[in-house]
C-alpha cells in the first residue's frame, strides 16, 4: 500500500496544476474553435440552399402546349414531384397562372371555378383568388403556392416555384 502511495505521489509530483489548468484553458479554446468552425463548414451547404431554395429545388416542366388552352380552360399537372398536384389557367389571351392545388386548409384540391373565377376548395368552401392565389374566403389561413411559369416557342413549362401570397 505504501509503495502504491508513492508510486501516485510521483506521478502528481510531474504535473504542474498551473500548467494543467493553463492547458485545459486553451485546449477548451481550441476544441471550441474547432468545433464552431467545423459548424460553420458544414452549415455551407445548407446555407447556399437557403439563399436560393426557390431555384435550386425547382425544375423545368412542359406543362401545356401553346394552343391547348382556351381562355378559362384549366389542366391539372404535377409538380415539382408526382404527388403535388397543381394547375394551370389560363385567364385571359396572354395570361396563365399555375398553382398546388392542395387546398392549404385540409389539402383537399381545389379546382377551378370558370363561373365565379375562383379557385374552389369544396371541402369546406374555401375559396382562392386565381389572380394570385390569395385567400378570398373560407377556413384557409394561407393563399395557395404560386407556380412560376415560362411561355416559350414550344409551349408552356412550370420552371419554379413563386412566393407563397397570402
Ligand atoms: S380543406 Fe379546403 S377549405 Fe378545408
Amino acid at each position: 500500500m505504501k509503495k502504491f502511495d508513492q508510486f501516485l505521489q510521483q506521478l502528481t509530483f510531474n504535473v504542474r496544476r498551473d500548467k494543467e489548468i493553463d492547458l485545459n484553458r486553451r485546449g477548451f479554446i481550441a476544441s471550441s474553435m474547432g468545433l464552431m468552425g467545423l459548424m460553420f463548414v458544414s452549415a455551407i451547404p445548407l446555407a447556399s440552399q437557403a439563399g436560393s431554395k426557390i431555384h435550386d429545388d425547382e425544375k423545368t416542366v412542359k406543362i401545356a402546349e401553346l394552343d391547348e388552352l382556351e381562355i378559362g380552360d384549366s389542366k391539372t399537372f404535377s409538380y415539382i414531384d408526382e404527388d403535388e398536384p397543381a394547375m394551370i389557367i389560363r385567364i385571359n389571351a396572354d395570361e396563365y397562372r399555375a398553382y398546388h392545388i392542395k387546398c392549404t386548409h385540409l389539402q383537399c384540391p381545389v379546382y377551378f371555378d370558370k363561373s365565379s373565377n375562383q379557385m374552389v376548395c369544396p371541402c369546406h368552401h374555401g375559396f382562392f383568388s386565381v389572380n394570385d392565389g390569395s385567400v378570398l374566403a373560407g377556413p384557409p389561413q394561407r393563399g395557395l403556392p404560386a407556380i412560376s411559369i415560362e411561355t416559350r416557342n414550344d409551349g408552356i413549362y412550370a420552371v419554379g416555384m413563386s412566393e407563397q401570397t397570402v
